[in-house]
């Protein structure tokens, strides 16, 4: 059947999923599978994807318009098979808040959070969350639009840096500590990483361009500590409704406590990405590993 490959796309992570997309391109050809590569920004989005008539549909597209729900919707509508989850889970997946109202109301440790308006009372979102907290934009990836704020000054600002890629910004208590991400597979939670920025803090330098970031793989908790960690990324992600694929971003901090942070329904797929070196680690190397996602269409 004929594969079409989903990247490039409208949104702020264009960049990173023209990589991805460009990976998973690669590894289908050695695959053998002669797959169509389709940039819905460039190519005539999704009129122009009929047209090409798909069996089955990669998508390597990464935040809004490709992850959030939208094209997979369309894609139920035109009966194509796509990978990874389905509408609901992707739609509250890019959704960080209220993925966090879905995680709360099961019992499942992340940490607080408020929605920041222009007319925040600031003083008030600082007494609550404590200091440093992060502003997020609710809706993005990559770490695109996420400062740390370390005063009570710079809150304000951080809200209009984050409100620039999202109507809807949160702030969020900073939990201190070390940072781990889980990579689920099917039926499978791969090993986790632990990531570790010497400058500070994992933000789009640090993710895709910097070659200081560090991947410890195994991430060095005991092994009964990561089955724990395991089992909670699998309940976060099957919590929200994820299927396939994905990867649960998650904080240690210093007793030894789990915070669940996102999850990511169509994790990065570059040279840099985890989801690629914790499969690795599992003995599921690059290619075997696309091909896999790929069988996750249509189940
Ligand atoms: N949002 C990026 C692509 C990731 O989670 O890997
Ligand atoms: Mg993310």
């Amino acid at each position: 059947g004929r594969v079409v490959v989903l990247y490039g796309g409208e949104s702020a992570e264009r960049d990173v999923s023209l990589k991805s997309g460009a990976a998973v391109i690669a590894a289908l050809e050695r695959g053998g599978v002669a797959p169509i590569g389709f940039d819905p920004a460039e190519q005539g989005g999704l009129a122009g994807l009929e047209a090409l008539r798909p069996d089955r549909v990669f998508i390597a597209l990464h935040g809004r318009g490709g992850e959030d729900g939208t094209l997979q919707g369309a894609l139920e509508l035109l009966g194509i098979p796509y990978t990874g989850s389905g509408v609901l889970a992707s739609a509250l997946g890019m959704d960080k808040q209220r993925t966090k109202l879905v995680w709360q109301a099961l019992g499942l440790p992340t940490p607080e959070s408020v929605m920041l308006g222009p007319d925040a009372d600031w003083a008030s979102v600082v007494e609550r969350l404590g200091l440093p907290l992060i502003v997020k934009p609710v809706h993005e990836g990559s770490t695109l639009g996420i400062t740390i704020v370390d005063s009570p000054e710079a809150l304000e600002a951080a809200y209009r840096d984050a409100v620039r890629f999202d109507a809807r910004v949160m702030a969020e208590r900073f939990i201190r500590g070390e940072e781990y991400t889980v990579s689920l597979l099917g039926d499978r939670v791969l090993p986790a990483i632990r990531v570790e920025v010497p400058s500070g803090f994992y933000d789009y330098e640090a993710k895709y361009l910097s070659d200081e970031t560090l991947y410890h793989l195994p991430c060095g908790l005991a092994e009964a500590e990561e089955q724990c960690l395991a089992s909670l990324c699998r309940e976060a992600f099957e919590a929200i409704g994820c299927s396939g694929w994905g990867r649960v971003d998650v904080m240690r901090d210093a007793q030894g406590r789990f915070w669940l942070l996102e999850v990511n329904t169509v994790p990065g797929m570059t040279d840099h990405s985890l989801v690629p070196q914790a499969a690795a680690h599992a003995g599921i190397d690059f290619d075997a590993l696309v091909m896999r996602i790929l069988d996750t269409a249509g189940r």
